[in-house]
């Protein structure tokens, strides 16, 4: 083939504007392929890791207790160690896009506690470019293994917000979207999500809901135990349905939520 050839390669895209919707549709609209369908995605939340051992050795024997049932990656969030590098950041005047990858390290940390801590089962820390492309390999080596939930965007964070608006919950669904995971289940220190912070000032009034749409969670202007960027890419999903939010500080609950078990709060995604 010559230079000349290449120049008139037939492509559907080849002379359209990426910009104009209506005209990449036709080819872009399709149906992404799941790379892992039986893959489960497992976010442990920072702020039980922060809790030691009373809550992590617990969910650690559950998850090495899944391994035989389940394949998963497991990634973890930031927790308290990130709050503090926060403050101390924006008392610095730091933009956003230093204090993501700052944060993302704190996540990573708590990653390489819990791939210790399962090391004797062949579960080991990966690092991003890994999962991007030898997730496959490792999870025909071992049943699971454990990465950061901080998504990179890094230095590239939106500048919206000072605090990077893109964190471990949002990173999570974006992997296991992208990869057509099973299912994304992401384990909180409380049972759900609740009408307002469970242990808040109104605490007291605050309701359980076993399932809450994408609608309900954009109309609930209180806080919310996941990243608000979450609800906004759960309403593009392209291969997840639904995503469970879980007590990890109960035994059993996680393991009944991989049996696709209702022991949480249930939200239905875009998709489903
Ligand atoms: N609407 C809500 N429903 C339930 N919990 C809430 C709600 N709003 C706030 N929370 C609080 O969120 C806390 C969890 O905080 P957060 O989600 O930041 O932790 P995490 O998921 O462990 O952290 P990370 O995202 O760093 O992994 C709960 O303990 C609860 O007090
Ligand atoms: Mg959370």
């Amino acid at each position: 083939m010559t230079t000349n050839t290449i120049k008139h390669v037939a492509s559907p895209l080849a002379r359209q504007t990426l910009q104009d919707g209506d005209l990449t549709r036709p080819v872009a609209g399709v149906q992404p392929i799941r790379l892992l369908p039986w893959l489960q995605i497992v976010k442990v939340g920072g702020r039980l890791m922060d809790r030691g051992p009373s809550a992590i050795l617990p969910v650690v024997d559950e998850l090495r207790k899944l391994l035989p049932e389940h394949r998963m990656l497991i990634l973890t969030g930031a927790g308290i160690r990130a709050r503090h590098l926060y403050s101390v950041g924006l008392d610095l005047g730091l933009p956003v896009g230093s204090l993501a990858p700052l944060a993302a390290s704190e996540a990573g940390q708590n990653g390489h506690i819990l791939a210790s801590l399962l090391a004797a089962e062949g579960v080991s820390y990966v690092e991003h470019p890994t999962i991007a492309s030898q997730l496959a390999i490792h999870l025909a080596a071992a049943r699971a293994v454990v990465g950061s939930a901080f998504p990179p965007y890094h230095h590239h964070e939106f500048p919206g917000s000072r605090i990077p608006p893109h964190r471990a919950d949002t990173g999570a669904f974006l992997l296991a979207d992208a990869l057509g995971a099973a299912g994304l289940t992401i384990v909180e220190d409380v049972d759900g999500v609740y009408t307002d912070d469970p242990n808040g000032a109104n605490g007291a009034q605050a309701e359980f809901l076993p399932e809450v749409s994408l609608a309900d969670l954009n109309s609930m202007k209180g806080p919310l135990p996941f990243d608000r960027a979450l609800v906004e890419v759960m309403a593009t999903a392209r291969n997840i349905e639904r995503v469970q939010v879980v007590n990890g500080l109960v035994p059993g609950r996680l393991t009944a939520a991989l049996r696709g078990e209702h022991v949480g709060t249930l939200i239905r995604t875009g998709r489903g």
